[in-house]
């Protein structure tokens, strides 16, 4: 059954976890996200994002999300991941019950000027919004980290004049990870700070990669909803790969390889954020 978002985040903030929330790409990653949320009894966020929204666009993405996730038992939000203000407005229209704007690419304020205006626009539709304030880098990519980070003061100032549910920042976290080099650690300081300066609950962006400790320090920090993709493609990829190359006849059997690795890996991100359990 679909869920409030808002109910989602606030039980995950009272009860010191996050909530999960990972990119759907196809009808069998769709799957294997539901399928994992009714197997560890965990409240699900399944993304519309940026890798399927050139693919087959908002509309087609969210129908297929629906379709699957409602004819499971799983307790669930369809959110719309790194929105331009074009697809928030029509995500609104479609029926997604939460949004993320992704300003973060503008001057802080016009990312201001135009985040408050689409919290206008999903509040008078009851829909909450997610925001992001700093930018995130893809992984890989050589960045000064100055530029990148969430400024405390300036998310004091965002949250305030916005009136956004809950905050993606930049703490270290980048899109993406490359199997085998390890990634910077992230500044779990600047989490508390942000959090104690907005008082809302923060998203971490880019939770593939991230080790065990960096989770749980964030959660206590102040991040209550972990958006994660990387690590569950991989996951796919390596079942589908393990019979896709003993011919390709075997497309079929491939994709439930793919979607079974899928399950279990979201199964165990869904543990790790301590939302199994909690629908
Ligand atoms: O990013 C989108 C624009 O800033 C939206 O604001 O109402 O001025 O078009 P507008
Ligand atoms: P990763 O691919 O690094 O897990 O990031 C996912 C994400 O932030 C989607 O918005
Ligand atoms: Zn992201
Ligand atoms: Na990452």
């Amino acid at each position: 059954t679909q869920s409030d978002p808002r109910s989602i985040i606030a039980n995950a903030q009272a009860g010191g976890y996050a909530a999960g929330a990972f990119n759907m790409h196809n009808e069998e990653t769709t799957e294997a996200l539901v399928w994992a949320a009714e197997k560890a009894n965990s409240p699900i966020f399944l993304q519309v994002g940026r890798a399927i929204i050139p693919h087959m666009g908002v509309r087609r993405a969210f129908e297929m999300t629906s379709r699957i996730a409602e004819r499971s038992n799983a307790e669930y939000v369809i959110h719309l991941d790194h929105g331009s203000w074009d697809e928030v407005l029509e995500a609104i229209r479609l029926g997604f019950t939460s949004v993320m704007y992704d300003g973060a690419h503008l001057p802080f304020e016009e990312n201001i000027e135009s985040t408050r205006k689409i919290v206008e626009i999903a509040h008078a539709f009851g829909i909450p919004v997610e925001a992001e304030l700093g930018k995130i880098p893809d992984v890989g990519v050589k960045v000064d980290w100055n530029e990148y980070y969430t400024d405390v003061e300036e998310a004091r100032r965002f949250v305030a004049e916005t009136g956004v549910d809950y905050l993606a920042i930049s703490v270290g976290i980048v899109h993406g990870v490359i199997p085998d080099m390890p990634l910077e650690p992230i500044n779990i300081d600047r989490i508390h700070e942000i959090r104690q300066a907005t008082g809302i609950p923060l998203v971490l962006h880019g939770a593939s990669g991230l080790t065990d400790r960096e989770i749980a320090d964030a959660m206590a920090a102040g991040v209550h909803k972990f958006n994660a993709d990387t690590d569950l493609r991989h996951a796919f990829r390596k079942g589908f790969e393990s019979v896709w190359t003993k011919g390709d006849h075997q497309l079929e059997e491939a994709m439930a390889e793919g979607r079974a690795r899928m399950v279990d890996a979201t199964v165990e991100k869904l543990r790790l954020y301590g939302c199994a359990g909690k629908s």
